[in-house]
């Protein structure tokens, strides 16, 4: 493999990403208490669910387990971050993304909860001391229960609290942040919420999902103009969760499918929010291989959690990305459920090659943030799907970094040494 060609630019945020609800423990929020009320049926139907996986017998005993299904005290992360970006320095990392727990700084309307608020200065001031670049997210799938009960983002008359607390979180702790996630997949959330109804609160409608997506766009642009407002510092996008789609053959009917589900997908949310995206996060895990009007992948590799693997198409979705829209690109999230680390490697080789290559056709990246440095919680899942740079002992809370992970680490040192 040619890794030691790769040049990546001068300034490139190498990192990791997490999200608050999966990693912090001793939340009190509208997924919280659903967990609690789920976590058996969960674990009754688990078999059912994922009883087809590979890695079936393997992850029974903890998908079969309702604690599997309680973020509970997560990985605790709350009370050791900073050793846990000890880790982020072990690995040479210069960038790390993490999400603010809404439902921790506003626990009721209107009061601010004066202890969070310190506690998330000492976080980000803690990776400022390291020269660890935060990146910021605001909203990460989970919201206070006082805005759920309100209908959230059902409703556009609500997205003013959403823009109120992002405005406290800046004032308090804004001069150690420049990269702002507004939102993570809004798509993914919508349709897992509204859609599909498999997250709270669990609706299965069109209409709602339609009028959610359209309230995350105002909540993105109002935010966005109130940050800029305050400070030209501030960088802003939302987490785009972008598949590669693409046809099989050269049927006409599989390249027209494949082009209608890129811009279903893709396109259709962007352009409500592009012109207040100062650069785009992208969230890359999978492709989608049209034939007719079907998705057939080729699943040479799949992960644990069954999904198929094709890294190296990260290549053709920023490159589309950026011919389309033009700003620079920030990978926000990346990587693959796999607890015996059988993959990673490969992964990332593969991710890092195609990075390489989309540079090399012009594209502007400035970032690559794993998904994730930790093993966590991960949403109706549960702890068994390993994410992890690091595997975590959900009993000990110890932190182990995997083979891949120092590989990786040494990568990125290689790779920040070439660019100067
Ligand atoms: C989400 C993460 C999640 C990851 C792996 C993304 O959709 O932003 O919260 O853990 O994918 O499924």
């Amino acid at each position: 493999m040619a890794e030691s060609k790769i040049r990546f630019p001068k300034n490139f945020l190498w990192g990791a990403s997490t999200a608050a609800h999966q990693v912090e423990g001793g939340n009190h929020n509208q997924w919280s208490i659903w967990e609690l009320e789920h976590a058996r049926a969960w674990a009754m139907q688990s078999e059912y669910q994922l009883g087809e996986l590979e890695k079936w017998p393997l992850i029974k005993q903890d998908a079969k387990d309702p604690n599997n299904y309680v973020s509970g005290r997560a990985i605790d992360h709350y009370h050791r971050y900073e050793s846990d970006f000890d880790l982020l320095e072990e690995l040479n990392m210069n960038a790390f993304r993490f999400s603010i727990e809404w439902s921790r700084v506003e626990p009721t309307e209107g009061a601010w909860n004066i202890e969070a608020i310190e506690h998330y200065k000492r976080y980000v001031r803690s990776l400022k001391e390291r020269k660890i670049e935060p990146v910021l997210t605001l909203f990460h799938f989970t919201l206070p229960v006082w805005f759920a009960e309100k209908g959230g983002f059902e409703y556009r008359r609500n997205v003013k609290y959403f823009v109120r607390f992002v405005e406290k979180v800046l004032t308090e702790l804004g001069n150690d942040i420049r990269l702002i996630i507004t939102i993570n997949e809004p798509e993914v959330y919508a349709s897992q919420s509204y859609y599909q109804g498999h997250w709270p609160p669990a609706r299965q409608s069109k209409r709602l999902t339609h009028r959610v997506l359209k309230n995350l766009a105002y909540a993105h642009n109002q935010t966005a103009r109130m940050t800029h407002k305050l400070h030209p510092r501030y960088k802003l996008s939302i987490a785009k969760n972008s598949s590669y789609t693409y046809a099989g053959d050269n049927a006409l009917l599989s390249r027209k499918t494949a082009d209608a589900m890129q811009y279903f997908s893709d396109d259709y949310f962007l352009k409500k929010v592009i012109d207040q995206c100062d650069f785009l996060g992208v969230n890359y895990y999978f492709s989608n291989r049209v034939y007719g009007y079907r998705v057939h992948n080729p699943e040479e590799h799949v992960s644990d959690m069954g999904w198929d693997m094709q890294p190296a198409n990260l290549e053709f979705v920023v490159e589309r990305l950026w011919e389309k829209y033009k700003k620079p690109i920030i990978i926000t999230e990346n990587g693959l459920a796999d607890a015996d680390d059988e993959l990673r490697k490969w992964w990332l080789q593969h991710t890092l090659l195609a990075l390489q290559r989309a540079l090399q056709s012009g594209v502007r990246i400035q970032g690559y943030l794993h998904w994730s440095l930790l093993d966590n919680v991960e949403w109706a899942y549960g702890r068994w799907p390993r994410f992890g740079l690091a595997e975590v002992d959900y009993i000990s809370m110890k932190r182990t970094l995997r083979p891949s992970a120092h590989w990786f680490g040494q990568m990125i040192a290689k790779l920040r040494k070439g660019s100067q």
